[in-house]
């Protein structure tokens, strides 16, 4: 962590553009345009990037806010029922935004040294009485993120609970709703209510008209890979303005020093952002040869429906309810593929973008299919539109509808794909930003990517680094060890493995590695003592139990092994628990507990019948019983 604070200091004393004082990782991520919170997570280490592509998004949408002083709530730490892991993402907003404070709310103890300006609070992110309490004593938030337990009644009710209390013009993030179409998170391919896709699917489709109440302060809603985005009106009944939009500017970017090419249909006008570009307006009908000659490769097209009233005046408009998916393909074809970008108005929004239009019907199946990658995870053989691929951004504001046609095959940590370009692109500006850093959390991280994609060499080199700096993160004592145990390098693994215990001292992991080690070096004593020390920390870790057991049964010692095997035996997955059941039996009979061996294996093949060990250890007990004999 000492290295986290280094950086920390150093990223937080210079400026945006200034040179002098960047680290080497900062520049060197800058040269290769990677936003500066994107750099913040590469080197702190979070998955925010890499197996996911959120940080871009999170860049674009949250950069303005930069130096505010504003105070941030995240929902879920990470790390699990590990109270000294994750935070990676704490860290990321905490270095991003130098001026906030931020709340990690975690359902498990965390005991992480982020410094001053991050507070971690416990409890479920869907105890009303518990966020309320957070709010009060840490908000109100003016950004809120759920990367929580991604249940999707979770998500919705969540949403429900803190949306209300979250500042007027704050922003509400969540993360990885494509659980929305996984069984196990409570998704389903027909996003059956409640699901955080098929919610906010549809409440996008309202927003020019009658909202369900939760609805009336949401002033537009972004949609990204695997991430939904919902703003806050400023203040009741204000709305936000398609023209301030991040994403509308994307119309713009890395074209060089050509005029942008837009095309305005149907009586719409330039938007202001525009005013004093050097723009290449065209205005053509809506029924031209869209992607074909001066209509194609068009960085932005601005489409205004029109009322019949209107449409009656000038040929060049059309009535709303004739616009329909055709039409629409057509204008997305003639975008250019790597950020052009599409906004369609209405003259009368609450009719011709109403939920039931053509144009917010379409908009509602591109919304859900924006996560195909992981659609096809659970259902293979489901229909997914062409379109998807090349849908990177939508966002719905009252008035206005906005399609970015950039690429969106990005494959999440779930089916992950490291040769996908642009996994493949995420990799290579990780190890690229990396190169010159000493900040262990990103070079943890960037272990474990080259463990799984890269080559012995350059793992081999990145532990050594690691090794040399004198890391101390868990995940860092997990490779190393597993790396020498694969070598049988006994020394380096006790070596390794003392270090380890030194730092995580509750950690039955690296205990029951210790005692592992210590057996196989036949030093049953001082296993006997890691075991002792491990299980008084943790009494019920299975595999400290079974290793307790092992070494008193070496030592001949059955009577006092019963108590670690029944508990390994406990404790051990239902599927796998038979063989441990059946030897705990034979145990017994060992040290003349017949009577307890018959009831404890019969009552094992009453939970687990026909399995072959625990009927044969049951025939065992029973044929051998000294009162049979
Ligand atoms: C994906 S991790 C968070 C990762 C972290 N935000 C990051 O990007 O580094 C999810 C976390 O949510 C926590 N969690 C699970 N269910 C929860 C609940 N009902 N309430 C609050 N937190 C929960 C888990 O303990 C876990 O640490």
């Amino acid at each position: 962590m000492a290295q986290v604070f280094n950086f920390v200091e150093r990223f937080s004393q210079v400026s945006d553009t200034s040179v002098a004082g960047k680290s080497a990782s900062e520049m060197t991520a800058q040269a290769r345009g990677i936003d500066p919170l994107t750099t913040a997570a590469i080197i702190n280490g979070t998955d925010k990037y890499g197996y996911h592509d959120y940080t871009p998004n999170y860049f674009r949408v949250l950069k303005h806010l930069r130096d505010r002083p504003l105070r941030l709530l995240e929902i879920g730490v990470g790390g699990y029922s590990d109270e000294d892991r994750g935070g990676e993402s704490l860290a990321v907003w905490r270095d991003f935004f130098p001026m906030a404070q931020v709340t990690g709310l975690d359902i498990q103890k965390k005991t992480l040294p982020l410094g001053p300006r991050v507070h971690i609070v416990q409890g479920s992110q869907v105890d009303a009485e518990f966020l309320a309490s957070v709010e009060a004593a840490r908000g109100p938030f003016d950004v809120i993120l759920d990367d929580g337990s991604h249940r999707n009644e979770h998500v919705v009710e969540t949403f429900r609970l803190l949306f209300p209390g979250l500042v007027p013009g704050g922003i509400y993030l969540i993360e990885d709703v494509q659980t929305s179409f996984f069984p196990r998170f409570g998704g389903s391919l027909e996003l059956t209510q409640p699901n955080s896709v098929g919610l906010f699917a549809q409440a996008m489709t309202q927003l020019s008209g009658d909202r369900d109440g939760i609805f009336d302060d949401v002033a537009s809603i972004e949609r990204f890979h695997n991430m939904i985005v919902i703003h806050k009106s400023p203040a009741s009944g204000a709305r936000r303005n398609l023209d301030a939009s991040p994403h509308l500017l994307r119309a713009g970017e890395g074209i060089g020093d050509r005029p942008v090419k837009v095309a305005l249909v149907g009586g719409a006008k330039l938007p202001a952002a525009f005013a004093g570009r050097d723009v290449e307006i065209i205005q053509p009908d809506w029924s031209a040869e869209w992607g074909q000659g001066p209509l194609a490769g068009l960085d932005l097209i601005v489409a205004e429906l029109d009322t019949p009233k209107r449409s009656k005046k000038s040929s060049r408009s059309a009535g709303g309810a004739k616009v329909g998916e055709d039409t629409l393909r057509s204008l997305i074809g003639a975008l250019r593929t790597d950020g052009g970008v599409l906004v369609v108005t209405a003259t009368d929004p609450a009719r011709d973008l109403a939920a039931d239009s053509p144009v917010m019907q379409f908009a509602q199946q591109r919304f859900i299919e924006v996560d195909h990658r992981e659609m096809r995870v659970h259902f293979p053989d489901v229909a997914i539109d062409e379109l998807a691929t090349q849908i990177h951004t939508i966002e719905r504001t009252p008035d206005a509808l906005l399609f970015v046609k950039a690429p969106n095959d990005w494959p999440s940590n779930f089916g992950y794909d490291a040769r996908n370009p642009q996994a493949a692109e995420a990799l290579a500006n990780i190890r690229a930003v990396l190169a010159h850093s000493d900040v262990e959390g990103g070079l943890v991280q960037l272990l474990q990517i080259e463990n799984r994609f890269g080559t012995p060499e350059d793992t081999r080199a990145l532990e050594e680094k690691l090794g040399s700096m004198g890391a101390t993160a868990r995940r860092y004592f997990e490779h190393a060890v597993a790396q020498a145990q694969r070598r049988h390098d006994q020394a380096r693994v006790g070596a390794l493995l003392t270090r380890a215990l030194e730092n995580y001292p509750a950690d039955p992991g690296f205990s029951a590695g210790m005692a592992r080690h210590l057996i196989a070096e036949r030093r049953q004593e001082d296993a006997m003592r890691v075991l002792k020390e491990g299980l008084a920390k943790t009494p019920s870790h299975r595999v400290l139990n079974q290793l307790m057991s092992k070494v008193l049964v070496a030592q001949g010692d059955i009577e006092a092994a019963l108590p670690f095997a029944r508990e390994a035996a406990a404790r051990t997955p239902r599927d796998q628990r038979p063989p441990l059941q059946a030897r705990y039996a034979k145990m017994l009979t060992q040290v003349g507990k017949w009577a307890e061996a018959e009831r404890y294996a019969a009552r094992a093949v009453d939970v687990t019948p026909n399995n072959d060990e625990l009927l044969a250890a049951l025939e065992y007990v029973r044929t051998r019983k000294p009162d049979l004999q």
